[in-house]
């Protein structure tokens, strides 16, 4: 993580304007999801989905800005409030960092003991794309919007939708 980041971490904040909107863009029960995440990561999808909407005004041809914002604001949900303290995801970052592979195949869902926790972080990190959209078909989002965030951390696709690499490339901003 980047002395930024921690910056951003520690200084995270939203303002009420900044609720009201997200409130106004996601349905009742999309809003439940986003405002389950950490502030942070709350934080971090609104400067993503603004970003993705600057972004979407250079680009010619249709973008469904909907679901472009849509897409940015829920794209991190699988990263739950609480789930996942400071440390271990510092440890995490520590860990992708110098055994990237190891990490991946360590992680385990579900919190328990110390290192069950540790464990846990490491699923979240790596698979948190899968975890946001497994939510989102919970809550029964249509396909688009779950495929464009399943597959937000992934290389881009030849034939990919627009909205996917507007969301990739907003994202990779902050
Ligand atoms: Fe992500
Ligand atoms: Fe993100």
């Amino acid at each position: 993580m980047r002395a930024k980041q921690f910056w951003a971490a520690i200084t995270a904040h939203i303002t009420i304007e900044d609720s009201i909107w997200v409130n106004g863009i996601l349905s009742p029960r999309e809003a439940s999801l986003f405002w389950r995440m950490n502030l942070p990561d709350q934080q971090h999808a609104i400067r993503v989905a603004k970003s993705a909407i600057a972004l979407a005004t250079r680009v010619r041809g249709d973008v469904d800005t909907e679901l472009l914002l849509r897409g940015a604001l829920l794209h991190d949900v699988g990263k739950v409030y609480g789930d996942v303290s400071t440390a271990d995801k510092v440890l995490t970052v520590i860990g992708h960092k110098f055994a990237p592979r190891m990490m991946r195949s360590w992680g385990r869902e579900g919190r328990g003991s110390r290192i069950d926790n540790l464990r846990h972080a490491c699923y979240v990190y790596f698979h948190h794309p899968r975890r946001s959209a497994e939510f989102l078909q919970g809550i029964g989002a249509e396909e688009e919007l779950v495929e464009i965030v399943l597959h937000h951390h992934e290389p881009m696709a030849h034939g990919e939708r627009i909205e996917l690499t507007l969301l990739r490339q907003a994202d990779e901003m902050h």
